[in-house]
């Protein structure tokens, strides 16, 4: 299937390692042009060098998307090199664990700090383009944004993202923009919070997913990734306001 979205401006937050690198790979074989942001600018020059080296125009923007500045950077950068915004894909998040209990008041406004706030200006920043461009946004949440269990100052914040997907999607429609959360299960890949748990315990690491995860292993960045370029895209023009779980079946609701 043609995505079509070959010469759309996609603007990835979060790009230099796990899902948002793979989307941002999935995004260049789509043909987009793209606006990569990570804070270490290391990894995110050599793989913006890797794919403009096979003919994709890119722009990697080394910024904290927590700063109050942040996303309005991001977004002017996009503006100033391509002139406009299709596509954002918000993936900027992840925990620092902990039960009701144990979490402070700052873990929550942390959770929220990195998980919510980064998506949510980020969204506000590109409003004018998005609606100029009839474009998509994607946040991505998480499966424990909708399930108990598992770190809480997290799992609000994701919760939280699930109702803006709602709120965007339904708020947008007249101007053709629409908005779709992804919420992945339990993902590996090298540098992310399941390599590092798998290192530190890879008996007790793999005894929890083959109970947890139906398929008896970890999901891939890509494919969460490939979900994530199909939803973006014009293919689902009638898909705005909901979520789409990604977790080959690990999570209990549908
Ligand atoms: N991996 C999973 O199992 C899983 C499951 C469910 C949901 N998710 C969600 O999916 C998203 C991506 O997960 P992942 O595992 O791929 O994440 P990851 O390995 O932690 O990578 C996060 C990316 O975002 C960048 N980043 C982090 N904080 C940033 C900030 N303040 N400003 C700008 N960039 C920032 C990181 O680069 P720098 O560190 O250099 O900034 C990196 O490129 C997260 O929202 C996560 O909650 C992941």
């Amino acid at each position: 299937m043609d995505l079509a979205l070959s010469g759309k401006v996609a603007v990835v937050c979060g790009a230099s390692r796990g899902i948002g690198r793979a989307t941002a790979s999935a995004l260049a074989q789509e043909g987009c042009r793209l606006v990569l942001a990570a804070r270490g600018t290391g990894p995110l020059d050599a793989l913006a060098e890797e794919l403009s080296r096979s003919g994709v125009e890119v722009e990697a923007v080394g910024v904290d998307l927590t700063s109050e500045a942040g996303p309005q950077t991001l977004i002017g950068r996009a503006l100033a090199r391509f002139g406009g915004v299709d596509v954002l894909v918000n993936l900027v998040g992840g925990s620092s664990g902990g039960s009701f209990e144990a979490n402070t008041l700052a873990d929550f406004e942390q959770g929220f700090a990195r998980n919510f706030w980064p998506a949510l200006k980020a969204s506000k920043a590109a409003l004018e383009a998005l609606i100029r461009s009839r474009g998509a946004v994607i946040h991505v949440g998480s499966i424990w944004g909708r399930e108990a269990g598992g770190p809480v100052a997290y799992n609000v914040a994701k919760a939280a993202l699930v109702s803006l997907t709602k709120a965007m999607g339904q708020d947008l429609a007249p101007h053709g923009v629409r908005c779709v959360g992804v919420l992945p299960g339990s993902i590996l890949h090298p540098g992310g919070s399941w390599d590092r748990r798998l290192k530190a315990d890879p008996e007790g690491v793999t005894r929890w997913m083959k109970q947890e995860i139906p398929a008896g292993r970890f999901g891939t960045a890509e494919e969460v990734a490939h979900v994530i370029a199909f939803l973006a895209s014009e293919r689902a023009s009638w898909i705005t306001g909901s979520v789409v779980v990604v977790d080959g079946g690990q999570s209990r609701m549908f």
